[in-house]
């Protein structure tokens, strides 16, 4: 596995590969992997001929300069296991080497930016657009490979990359879970023991109001996991909406969508945990 820290080495290479005919599928991540960036990485292998990992903890999409400070990072151990899922290139900049000046741009990212992160976190997911956008221009891919956890960044990529009119297709891949139901991520390690134990919650908690949806109407619902939630001790809602899938806008009525997908924020002490679920309808 090569490992890349320029952005002209790693044009160079993936010029090189696609010369040669190979299509190249990017897993952007910011490192601290576990088993969901690992499903990514397997997806990406199965459907390209080059599989480049980014590992880069971008400054530009957190607001939260403390949650920037205590992002875990994991370079070594990363590496190795990126290399044990036969990833052919790692690149690990420097953040002078992505943002040797400060990124200005501002995306009109629209509507589907302006709810849920897009409204707790301003900036956020301009700092996705600036970093995934600079990814792609960097290698070009053929495809590229996005975890579901996150699902309106799935949105906001997919209008960036309308916007920017790249030809890349976006994958997006499901949540993977511990045993116990909780979403992987890489804020998990940040729990505390009491964290933890609560955390399942949130997952078996979505699950239930599948069930309770059945004859409930998309607020009862939601005040239904919202009351849920919170009643856990250890666990605060920060908000739960239930959004038409495609466009991450708000519904009132479950006939308003063939989509309804429900997405929440759980502060489980001080770590912010993202989780969703998709009802039938
Ligand atoms: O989902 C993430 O880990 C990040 O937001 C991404 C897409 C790698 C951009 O920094």
């Amino acid at each position: 596995m090569k490992i890349i820290r320029s952005v002209d080495e790693l044009r160079a290479y993936c010029n090189s590969e696609r010369a040669a005919g190979h299509s190249i599928g990017l897993v952007p991540t910011m490192g601290a992997l576990h088993d969901g960036h690992l499903s990514l990485v397997t997806k990406a292998r199965g459907d390209n001929d080059i599989v480049v990992v980014s590992v880069f903890v971008n400054p530009t999409q957190f607001n939260n300069p403390e949650d920037l400070r205590t992002y875990p990072r994991t370079e070594e151990a990363d590496c190795r296991l990126l290399e044990s899922a036969r990833v052919d290139a790692v690149f690990v900049p420097a953040v002078e080497e992505i943002y040797p000046e400060p990124d200005i741009r501002v995306f009109d990212l629209g509507p589907v930016a302006e709810v849920m992160e897009g409204k707790m976190r301003p900036g956020h997911f301009n700092g996705v657009a600036q970093i995934v956008s600079k990814l792609f221009a960097m290698v070009m891919p053929d495809r590229a490979y996005f975890g579901e956890k996150d699902f309106q960044q799935i949105a906001v990529i997919r209008r960036m990359v309308e916007l920017e009119r790249f030809q890349i297709e976006i994958v997006s891949c499901p949540i993977c879970r511990e045993s116990d139901g909780l979403a992987l991520s890489s804020r998990n390690v940040r729990l505390t023991p009491q964290g933890r134990e609560a955390a399942p919650s949130i997952h078996r908690v979505l699950s239930e109001s599948i069930g309770y949806a059945r004859d409930h109407s998309v607020k009862e619902t939601a005040n239904y996991v919202i009351d849920r939630i919170n009643g856990t001790e250890g666990l605060e809602t920060e908000y739960y909406m239930i959004v038409d899938g495609y466009t991450c806008q708000p519904i009132e009525d479950w006939d308003e969508t063939d989509y309804p997908v429900g997405c929440v924020t759980v502060y489980a002490g001080d770590v912010r945990l993202i989780d969703n679920i998709k009802y039938q309808n």
